[in-house]
């Protein structure tokens, strides 16, 4: 089974063919274990990242045929062509940069409270939330996401949100172990980060299937209301 794998080294892409060797006749492998054989094959350089190999961390996440999948969950098919995300500045080959995510929140997350959040009764939507395996699937096509630009600056913390993030603060908004000013805190980083490009967004698309739009997105815009900029502010910002 013949693959294309997108490499980028030196900042220049090129494109090479990989023909998956089936470990048995009716084998239909994920598209990690074709990366790792190619790895331990023909391409001994092939950078890509992997986790726990079991939908747990996110971490493997590539574009397949110009979509985010999970590599250790998708099936590989004839003519696949893997790349690395395309929302994310490329490190090499399949390896991008998450970090400027991360440092997006550093300061716009309530401190953790103190306690056990297992102890204590929380809303359904809470739970469901916590599956969220930080993959960032959910990053493409999100026009708040694309409002960074290509030349963001990671290492800055990007300055508009995205999914993901919006998903953290609204965990936090329904943490129960919470206060008032925790609860606060987390709507108004929402606003701050873009909340208001959501309005006329028709939702985003979760990798592991979490009900983004209903959970996270209409419960920020009802929560911020009229903190959100109007439509011509928005154009200002965005000139
Ligand atoms: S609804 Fe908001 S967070 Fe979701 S894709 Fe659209 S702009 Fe991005
Ligand atoms: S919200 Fe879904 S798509 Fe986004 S990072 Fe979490 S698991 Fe991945
Ligand atoms: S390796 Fe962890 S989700 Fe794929």
């Amino acid at each position: 089974m013949k693959v294309e794998i997108v490499l980028t080294r030196d900042g220049d892409q090129q494109v090479v063919s990989y023909d998956y060797q089936r470990r048995e006749p009716k084998e239909r492998p994920m598209v990690l274990d074709v990366l790792l054989q190619a790895q331990a094959t023909t391409i001994p350089d092939l950078a890509f990242r992997y986790g726990c190999r079991a939908r747990n961390c996110g971490v493997c996440t590539i574009d397949i045929n110009g979509k985010p999948r999970i590599a250790c969950r998708a099936r590989a098919r004839e003519g696949d062509r893997l790349e690395p995300v395309s929302t994310l500045p490329v490190l090499g080959d399949l390896v991008v940069r998450r970090d400027g995510v991360a440092r997006q929140l550093r300061g716009r997350l309530p401190v953790a409270a103190q306690g056990n959040d297992l102890n204590v009764e929380a809303p359904q939507a809470y739970h469901e939330l916590t599956a969220c395996i930080e993959c960032y699937a959910c990053l493409t096509g999100c026009p708040m996401h694309a409002r960074n630009g290509e030349n963001a600056d990671p290492g800055a913390g990007y300055e508009f949100g995205n999914p993901f993030s919006l998903l953290k603060l609204q965990r936090a908004r329904l943490d129960p172990l919470g206060s008032s000013q925790s609860r606060e805190q987390a709507l108004k980083s929402a606003v701050e980060l873009g909340l208001s490009s959501c309005v006329d967004c028709p939702g985003c698309k979760c990798g592991v299937g979490i009900d983004l739009k209903n959970l996270v997105v209409s419960e920020l815009l009802t929560a911020a209301g009229d903190r959100l900029p109007e439509p011509s502010d928005l154009s200002e910002e965005t000139a």
